[in-house]
């Protein structure tokens, strides 16, 4: 087996060691063409045929698998991407059993909502890469928006937020083929046809689904298709590096903006702040209590009331 894959099945934690050394003679290119087999074969309730239909768009999506389960869908992504799937390609799964939030965290991913994740080869700097996520942030908001969802919100970096609750999250990951970054995957979950009733008390709290923010089921086909159509729109304008037109279409529905807020960077004292704006490298701009100025480019930020 190639060593990369073998890396990348190790660090994911979906085989153990011991599997991946049994199977180690596998012929990866044989297994890569099952993964995608098994991605065509028709599913019971999210149906690519249904996606496909009238999708309009030039390579995002174009090629597109959907299973009914897999462990993460950035996982196969990540793999597809390393067997050079093409820009564009789109893995949707309708359950996913290891799914993968930020931070190190689970990702419920039950039934009745959107797992998918997206494989893009940018061409530019990796400085840009935090932009990626706050451009797929803009075109969830903006697919939301037309599927008739009031005034959701991006609070940053990554979640989408109605009336206050997260109903969205996206994870992007990097893959390093021999320690260059050829491609980004970017996982989107969308808490859509699932009722905030049924998840754990804590979690009610903070979180909500479109389900209930409609008072009806929505059309995940239609859902995922302005998705990918607003997506492709937005990474256009990335790939143009014409960041700025991303940050502004961000700010406009920015939930972070203008909120005092704990910061917690990673390896550092979480310190309490105004949020001041964004910069054009897709950092928070941040006022400490001391008035001093702070770039915050990786972490989270818990709203205070
Ligand atoms: C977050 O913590 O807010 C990010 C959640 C990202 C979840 C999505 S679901 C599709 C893709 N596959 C995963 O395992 N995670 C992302």
């Amino acid at each position: 087996m190639h060593d990369e894959i073998k890396k990348l099945l190790i660090t994911e934690k979906t085989l153990s060691e011991d599997v991946i050394n049994q199977i180690g003679n596998i012929d990866i290119d044989e297994f890569s063409e099952i993964v995608k087999e098994l991605g065509e074969k028709e599913t019971q309730h999210i149906k690519s045929s249904e996606i496909s239909k009238e999708l309009q768009t030039a390579y995002i999506g174009k090629k597109l698998y959907v299973y009914d389960e897999v462990s993460s869908t950035n996982t196969i992504a990540k793999f597809l991407s390393m067997q050079n799937d093409e820009n564009g390609t789109v893995i949707i799964s309708e359950k996913q059993t290891l799914g993968k939030g930020r931070t190190g965290k689970d990702w419920e991913s039950p039934l009745g909502g959107i797992w998918l994740s997206i494989i893009i080869k940018p061409n530019v700097d990796q400085s840009k890469f935090p932009l990626i996520t706050l451009a797929t942030g803009v075109a969830v908001a903006k697919a939301l928006e037309k599927i008739g969802v009031e005034n959701p919100e991006i609070k940053w970096p990554n979640d989408i937020m109605i009336k206050g609750k997260k109903v969205c999250g996206i994870l992007t990951e990097s893959v390093a083929i021999l320690d260059k970054i050829e491609n980004v995957i970017i996982g989107v979950g969308i808490d859509a046809n699932l009722e905030s009733s049924k998840f754990p008390d804590e979690l009610q709290k903070i979180t909500t689904t479109l389900k209930d923010e409609l008072g009806k089921e929505c059309d995940e086909h239609l859902l995922i298709k302005t998705f990918l159509e607003e997506f492709e729109l937005i990474n256009e304008l990335f790939n143009r590096e014409d960041y700025e037109a991303i940050l502004k279409e961000w700010r406009k529905r920015s939930y972070s903006i203008g909120k005092t807020v704990e910061v917690r960077k990673p390896f550092d004292t979480p310190f309490d702040a105004y949020i001041i704006g964004i910069n054009e490298e897709g950092a928070l701009i941040v006022e400490k209590i001391d008035g001093t100025l702070e770039k915050v480019i990786s972490g989270e930020c818990i709203i205070k009331n």
